[in-house]
């Protein structure tokens, strides 16, 4: 894939939109990381990073580099102060609300899961005990993230299938267009109105659920005072969580699959013993994670590698290409299920660090285990593989598994 790097006067030009860059960006990558460690797209209007160190730096710099204009470039373009996401959020703001999130989203609420994780994994894996061949995406990787969110969220059942229509309606974009849809908005106001009903039945009704623990954690805040979630910010927690921890859960699985399909050795060292899934989930965080990059916006002029990144300016600190840097990962390029990684970027660093890190871990080590138990020895058809595009989330919308 990677293996001829582009030479240094090539004009490369890295375009997170293109359809192109979705199919294989890391020769790209590669040529940033090598030639142009401050990249700047003139056309686009924005400047990146991809070396780990620089990365690293950058992610965990939130004097100088603001969250508030959104993470995702085509949104970057004014601040979103009055924004619910805490993905969105800075200082003291961000402290505060991660604070009490924090309170209910338990290590230990997210361990009680695990049985049931198991139990909807194979829920879903024992309807194509007989087919020869189906789409794992639709089948299975897209349908276990919003179950698992539900379950600990404690929504009913029979709803879950809806919430799960909605939560990829939001997310949907139409080619060459990375905003919203019309459907889209249209579903996120459903959502929004569904949360509500819910929120309301569980301050009048405690039960013994996520939901309700987000309706009474308390903090006190840097004057002392106690701070709670407001049903305005438990709405956009869940709403944040329908795309946060669904998608690229999906993604990661997808990518999961094809990688190890196309390094059979690796799926077998997982075949042999199934706990190497647990550092087949870091893998491929490191070697193609679902979150290509993190937006930010410069507060003040930052200097790096020689060059000046304005202050205002839009910043793409792309983990993607740091997981392939060859200044921190030997053979970067090399897929490697038993790698130890002390550190990588997928799952981002600093204040914003995934707070759904530890469960989207266990359900994609159970997720793996459970797929290889079945079908140890798949295949993947030559039409069998569909991208899906946007401009930070990579992977597949559709992964055919021949079975049979
Ligand atoms: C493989 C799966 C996942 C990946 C690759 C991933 C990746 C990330 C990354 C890179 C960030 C940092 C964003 C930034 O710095 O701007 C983040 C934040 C976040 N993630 Fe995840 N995530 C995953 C799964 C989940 C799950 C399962 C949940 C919850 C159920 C979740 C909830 C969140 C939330 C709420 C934040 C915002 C944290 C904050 O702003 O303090 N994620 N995620």
């Amino acid at each position: 894939m990677t293996d001829t790097p582009l030479p240094a006067d090539a004009a490369v030009s890295y375009d997170p939109y293109s359809y192109e860059i979705d199919e294989d960006p890391f020769p790209v990558y590669r040529w940033m990381r090598d030639h142009a460690p401050a990249y700047h797209n003139e056309r686009l209007d924005f400047w990146a990073v991809t070396r780990f160190a620089d990365n690293l730096a950058f992610l965990t710099d939130s004097a100088r580099l603001t969250s508030t204009f959104s993470t995702s470039l085509e949104f970057m373009d004014s601040p979103k102060p009055d924004s619910g996401l805490m993905i969105w959020m800075d200082p003291p703001r961000h402290n505060r609300y991660r604070g009490l999130v924090s309170k209910a989203f338990t290590p230990r609420a997210i361990r009680e899961l695990e049985p049931a994780i198991h139990r909807i994994a194979i829920g879903h894996l024992d309807k194509l005990r007989d087919s020869s061949s189906f789409d794992v995406v639709e089948a299975f990787t897209a349908r276990l993230p919003m179950d698992v969110i539900s379950e600990l969220l404690g929504i009913p059942a029979e709803q879950r299938r809806w919430v799960q229509l909605r939560s990829n309606a939001m997310l949907h974009r139409e080619p060459g267009n990375p905003m919203p849809t019309q459907e889209a908005m249209d579903a996120v106001k459903e959502l929004m109105a569904y949360y509500d009903e819910l929120i309301r039945e569980r301050r009048a009704r405690p039960q013994d659920d996520m939901l309700t623990r987000l309706t009474q954690v308390e903090v006190a805040d840097e004057s002392g005072e106690t701070a709670r979630l407001s049903d305005e910010d438990i709405r956009q927690f869940l709403s944040l969580l329908g795309t946060a921890g669904n998608e690229t859960v999906t993604k990661l699985l997808a990518t999961a699959f094809h990688e190890l399909w196309r390094n059979p050795d690796e799926r077998r060292a997982i075949v042999e013993n199934p706990d190497v899934a647990t550092t087949a989930v870091e893998e491929t965080l490191r070697f193609d994670p679902p979150s290509q990059y993190q937006g930010r916006v410069a507060n003040v002029e930052i200097e790096l590698h020689g060059k000046r990144i304005p202050a205002g300016a839009k910043v793409l600190c792309i983990n993607g290409a740091s997981g392939r840097d060859e200044r921190k990962y030997p053979e970067p390029d090399r897929f490697d299920v038993r790698r130890e990684i002390d550190l990588h970027l997928g799952f981002g660093y600093g204040r914003h660090i995934c707070i759904g890190a530890y469960l989207a871990r266990m359900e994609s080590r159970i997720a793996i285990q459970e797929v290889l138990a079945r079908w140890p020895e798949y295949e993947i058809p030559a039409d069998g593989l569909t991208r899906m595009h946007s401009s930070n989330v990579r992977g597949f919308a559709s992964v055919i598994l021949e079975v049979a």
